[in-house]
């Protein structure tokens, strides 16, 4: 394949990932987006493999590489259950970073390619930014990894002193990065560009550890991002202009990412990344002097659906239990029978339900749920007070009346969906366990809100089933 032919190639690829980001933004022509990704990066790897830069004699390797790379891809793809895709996708962040690395040290080291002047320079400045980025990408991301498969802890590490630690960090790494510039041979080089690469990995792992529960959202696009900023920089080093526009495109997508993840939790940037927001996960709701918050109301299926079937408007909120309890079919034949009964049912979708971005929309959308009737917080909070039962289907955090009532709790601000304000509310989940930001939830308590304790897909089977007798 000639030069030009690989750049068309380049040309065309670029516009089905363009195509492929607009598809992407809505759950209806999602499909079709990433069928125009699937094609694009088909193309993209064919033309570099393809391409002039590639000798014979090196291809059975990239083949092998490939091989193996595609197996790997296949089983995790196969194998993953929805609720680990967050993880999956962290991971995969992190190999991302990890090649922009090893990238990064290849042509550092390579000596087939030889630059002089201000244009070595360049190729140095974008090897080592390359490896800061990638490093931090890849340590920051396994710590990601970590923490939303619960291999980790949620609770935020903060070391004293930790922005004084980080400001010590950027600073060696700004004089090494000058001492990188300076070094005559690439022996010399290597030291800096190591002392770097370390220092970086340990930023990476100091920043997500800080990184208390609800937060975590902001970060994990946050790290897509970076992992788009890592590819755009392999980009620069290998002198790939499709690396480089497909990295930006990531990298700017993920950026706009975070910022409507920091609005939809009312954080400002900085200070998430900062850190230490959010506590440890998984413990029963307190009050703020240790005794039990007070007396719940406990509901059975049967009652459930007799609130059900006597309301006339019915708001339903799902949350990441409902994701674990692959309970949305389940979901959507309630909502189909009432609304057969005339109850005006909808959904109202809280922008960090779950745990990714559009993880209840895509829920919903595999169970068949009308989009017309699936709303975001924005559209439908100021309709609680005219809304007879709001069902809470394993969510938590999302529903939490202390982040607007109690200025001390650790997601003040956060703006919640306000069940309580239905007539009634009732909330299903297995236990008094708190979320995954670890904080107390005063809903459990209120007067108007009943709990149906038991795992979502078992109590709405239950509920159906008596709905239908
Ligand atoms: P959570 O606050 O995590 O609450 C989920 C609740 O579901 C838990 O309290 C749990 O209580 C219940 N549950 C678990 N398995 C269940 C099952 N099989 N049946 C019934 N209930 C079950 O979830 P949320 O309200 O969706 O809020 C999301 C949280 O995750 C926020 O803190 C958000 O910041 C964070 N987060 C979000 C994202 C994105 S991008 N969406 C990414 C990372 C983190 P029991 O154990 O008592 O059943």
């Amino acid at each position: 394949m000639t030069a030009s032919l690989v750049n068309v190639s380049y040309i065309g690829a670029t516009i089905l990932f363009i195509l492929s980001l607009g598809g992407l933004s809505n759950p209806e022509s999602s499909r079709r987006g990433n069928l125009y990704g699937i094609i694009g990066m088909a193309i993209a790897v064919l033309a570099t493999v393809l391409g002039p830069r590639v000798t014979l004699d090196g291809v059975q390797w990239i083949i092998l590489a490939m091989l193996i790379g595609g197996s790997v891809g296949l089983f995790a793809a196969k194998k993953v259950q929805m609720t680990q895709m967050p993880e999956l996708v962290a991971l995969m962040h992190s190999l991302v970073g990890l090649a922009a690395c090893l990238v990064g040290f290849a042509s550092y080291i390579d000596s087939s390619v030889q630059f002089e002047g201000a244009e070595k320079s360049i190729h140095e400045v974008e090897i080592y930014v390359g490896i800061l980025i990638g490093a931090v990408t890849f340590s920051g991301s396994l710590i990601a990894f970590g923490k939303l498969s619960g291999k980790i802890g949620g609770k935020p590490l903060l070391l004293p002193a930790r922005h004084i630690i980080n400001l010590i960090g950027l600073l060696v790494v700004i004089w090494f990065g000058i001492r990188f510039l300076q070094a005559e041979t690439t022996d010399a080089g290597m030291i800096p560009l190591a002392v770097m690469t370390v220092i970086s990995l340990l930023f990476g792992i100091h920043m997500v550890m800080a990184i208390g529960g609800a937060d975590m959202p902001v970060v994990v696009s946050m790290l897509n991002s970076y992992s788009g900023w890592a590819a755009a920089a392999t980009g620069f080093m290998l002198s790939n202009d499709l690396l480089i526009v497909t990295g930006a495109l990531v990298g700017s997508s993920g950026a706009i990412l975070s910022y409507i993840m920091c609005r939809a939790m009312n954080r400002n940037f900085i200070s998430v990344i900062a850190g230490g927001f959010g506590s440890g996960g998984g413990a029963p709701a307190k009050k703020a002097d240790g005794e039990p918050a007070g007396e719940v109301t406990a509901i059975s299926a049967q009652e459930t659906a007799e609130l059900l079937k006597d309301a006339k408007t019915v708001i339903i909120v799902p949350g990441y239990g409902m994701a674990v309890a692959q309970a949305q079919h389940t979901v959507y034949e309630i909502t189909k029978f009432l609304r057969e009964k005339g109850v005006n049912v909808r959904f109202g979708i809280h922008p960090v339900a779950g745990r990714m971005p559009g993880h209840m929309n895509v829920l919903l959308a595999e169970a068949k749920v009308p989009y017309d009737i699936v709303m975001e917080m924005d559209e439908i909070n100021d309709d609680f007070p005219d809304t007879d039962v709001s069902m809470v289907i394993g969510a938590n955090d999302i529903v939490n009346p202390a982040a607007q009532e109690d200025p001390t709790s650790p997601i003040a601000g956060m703006p919640v969906l306000e069940v309580w304000k239905a007539k009634t509310s009732i909330v299903m989940k297995r236990s008094m366990a708190s979320g995954y930001a670890g904080v107390d939830n005063p809903l459990f308590y209120k007067e108007n809100n009943r709990m149906l304790f038991g795992d979502a897909k078992k109590m709405l089977d239950e509920v159906l089933t008596a709905l239908r007798g």
